[in-house]
């Protein structure tokens, strides 16, 4: 595996590989890998030739209060892992590398950072959008993937690569969970085997919904409620609790088509989201991924 630091040292390593018109993928982390992120890079590994995967801790999506300072950092470990997995190209790039010139330049997608997580992280779609437009600039991926586990964030992405002509495919891997149904997550390791527990009331709620809306239920009030409650049962505070339309993020009147059941809530200082999108046509409900060809760059 190729180790790269710099935006330049990757641009000669990717020229090399499209130079015999290999299909390159990309996995984007902020690292501590977990195997949320290990199944997306073997997904990629699956369909391309081959896989580069970055580590950036990205400033700029976090908010003052936030916890940038101490995510989660495990380079070593995580070089290894992927060293081990075949990855092809792992990117390292530090601050002043993503973030050298002068940063006049925004990347901001309308509407969609209006609701759910953007309302309670203002400016953190922003932050996703620029470090993701700007690695997929650096990189030029065929195809790039992302876990449906940050679902808005994915749409966002989805949104942002259709707009800006970005000839990158998107794809999305399904949320990895723990035995007790807790979506694997780096800040999960905020949280001790008690607290751990009582976390897995967000799948829990979300479990619930889905149940409730194969039963026939179409009422989001109704639904939404029962989320919250099993939430605050576990004694968490609850963000939110809401069914969104799975494209615009905009809570739904009624649960049709593609929604999303989302929650977010706090447990001491430690931010838990979770989702789970579903096709509801008439009777049939099933499970989906929010993946949107059509939004992909290539229309
Ligand atoms: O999901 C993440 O880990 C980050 O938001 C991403 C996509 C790598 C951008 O910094």
């Amino acid at each position: 595996m190729k180790v790269a630091k710099t935006p330049d040292e990757v641009r000669k390593i990717i020229n090399g590989f499209r130079k015999t018109g290999e299909i390159i993928g990309f996995v984007p982390t902020m690292g501590d890998l977990h195997q949320g992120h290990l199944s997306l890079v073997k997904m990629a590994l699956e369909k391309c030739d081959r896989v580069a995967v970055s580590i950036f801790i990205n400033p700029k999506q976090f908010g003052p209060k936030e916890d940038y300072a101490r995510y989660p950092r495990n380079e070593e470990k995580d070089q290894s892992i992927l060293e081990e997995l075949g990855c092809d190209l792992l990117f390292i790039p530090s601050v002043k590398d993503i973030y050298s010139t002068s940063g006049r330049t925004r990347v901001s997608v309308k509407d969609i950072p209006e609701h759910l997580c953007g309302l309670f992280r203002p400016g953190h779609f922003d932050g996703v959008a620029l470090v993701v437009a700007k690695l997929f600039n650096i990189i030029a991926p065929d195809m790039a993937f992302f876990g449906q586990k940050d679902a808005q964030q994915a749409v966002v992405i989805q949104r942002m690569s259709a707009d800006l002509n970005f000839p990158v495919r998107i794809f999305l891997g399904h949320t990895i969970r723990e035995e007790n149904g807790l979506a694997l997550s780096s800040r999960n390791r905020y949280l001790d085997s008690s607290a751990k527990k009582r976390a897995a009331s967000l799948y829990k709620s979300l479990s619930n919904a889905f149940r409730l809306i194969k039963m026939g239920e179409r009422n989001p009030k109704e639904i939404t409620a029962r989320m919250k409650s099993i939430i605050e049962s576990a004694g968490l505070e609850v963000e939110y609790s809401e069914i969104v339309n799975g494209k615009t993020m905009k809570a739904v009147g009624e649960v049709s088509g593609i929604v999303l059941m989302a929650v977010a809530a706090r447990l001491g200082g430690v931010r838990l989201i979770d989702n789970i999108a579903a096709r509801v046509e008439n009777d049939r409900v099933e499970e989906v991924l929010l993946e949107f060809p059509e939004w992909s760059g290539y229309e």
